[in-house]
């Protein structure tokens, strides 16, 4: 608890193009639970090593996710928003936690497995250990909750293990997180294969719909996203495709599926997917005009991330002081 409010903590990293997937999944849900709670939201660049980046188009684009992050409707006087290379306690904890995770654990984490498969000539050891250095950054912010979409379970799930062990054998040091997912937009499918979850890292750049993408790009997009056979719309198992732009569709507009599916019901695709497109763009085009506006308030963004930094620093400090006592390091002379 932070001033008698629970604690809420995310991060994305900052690599490739953000995609619509990682709006609904998250920050969307980021900017409807942050009045309630105590939030701290990462610009993850420790994790984006683990990927060659170049560094001159990486710090850009590190700087451009804190802008959207504000862009999207976090307000960064009320929420923490900041750089995780920023604070170094993530790399500390990161280490120390890694002695307290087993390499069983860690083979079993899918994510690991498929990022290996597609960067085959970069298995580095920061790959393997990612969710380490994910736990460090929840439970370094005593974590109630973090909200994320359905692929980073699994990484929650070893989160809540590393620290239930590490409180077994120190007493009540970390607050056990729980995971937070949306009802709507936890896993948006590629839109030219639905059986795939829509990423930043797909070769086939109509299967995403990036947050960048400019209105008549998301409709183009809309309009050549794989169907399935018939021409209902209706949400179902056997209908993935139809499925997963209803979904788009319920999550952009609040609606709900059975809303939506009325809405359509008699109706073809030819209505539907420009529908879809609308919803979207309803979104992103006021976030477009925002960043662009933040962008370039330079002296803005600076001050943002230094004061965040330093909020961020005083509570992640506490929880590495309590840490650094309990498993028996020296005290540092001050
Ligand atoms: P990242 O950067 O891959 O993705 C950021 C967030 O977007 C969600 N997401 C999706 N949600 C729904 N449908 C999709 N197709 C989709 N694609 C991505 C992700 O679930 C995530 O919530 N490891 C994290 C970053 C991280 C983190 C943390 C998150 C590092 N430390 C601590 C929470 C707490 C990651 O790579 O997310």
């Amino acid at each position: 608890m932070i001033n008698d409010k629970k604690v809420l903590y995310s991060g994305m990293q900052a690599t490739g193009n953000l995609t619509l997937g990682n709006y609904l999944g998250a920050l969307k849900n980021w900017v409807s639970l942050n009045e309630e709670y105590e939030c701290f939201f990462g610009v993850m660049d420790l994790h984006s090593i683990t990927i060659r980046q170049e560094p001159a188009s990486f710090r850009k684009r590190a700087r451009n996710l804190l802008a959207l992050y504000i862009a999207a409707g976090l307000d960064p006087v009320k929420n923490c928003i900041y750089f995780q290379s920023h604070v170094s306690a993530h790399a500390e904890l990161n280490w120390i936690l890694g002695c307290f995770t087993y390499m069983g654990e860690l083979n079993r984490m899918t994510q690991f497995k498929d990022k290996a498969a597609k960067h085959s000539d970069n298995i580095n050891a920061g790959l393997y250990t990612y969710p380490v250095l994910m736990a460090a950054d929840i439970l370094l912010y005593q974590s109630d909750y973090v909200p994320v979409g359905r692929d980073q379970q699994q990484h929650l799930e070893i989160t809540r293990d590393i620290a239930q062990r590490f409180n077994a054998i120190y007493g009540d040091v970390f607050t056990i997180p729980e995971g937070y997912y949306g009802k709507r937009g936890a896993k948006v499918m590629s839109l030219q294969d639905p059986s795939k979850k829509m990423s930043k890292s797909d070769e086939n750049p109509n299967g995403s719909i990036y947050l960048m993408d400019d209105a008549d790009t998301v409709v183009r997009k809309c309009k050549r996203a794989v169907t399935d056979s018939g021409s209902e719309i209706r949400y179902s198992e056997d209908k993935p495709g139809v499925s997963n732009l209803l979904e788009i569709y319920s999550a952009c507009t609040g609606k709900s599926i059975e809303e939506a599916e009325k809405e359509f019901d008699g109706k073809g695709y030819g209505e539907f997917k420009p529908a879809v497109a609308e919803a979207v763009n309803a979104i992103l085009e006021p976030m477009h005009k925002e960043f662009e506006r933040i962008l370039q308030d330079k002296g803005y963004l600076d001050s943002i991330i230094k004061e965040n930094d330093e909020k961020a620093r005083y509570f992640a400090n506490k929880t590495l002081r309590k840490v650094r006592k309990k498993v028996g390091f020296t005290d540092i002379p001050r």
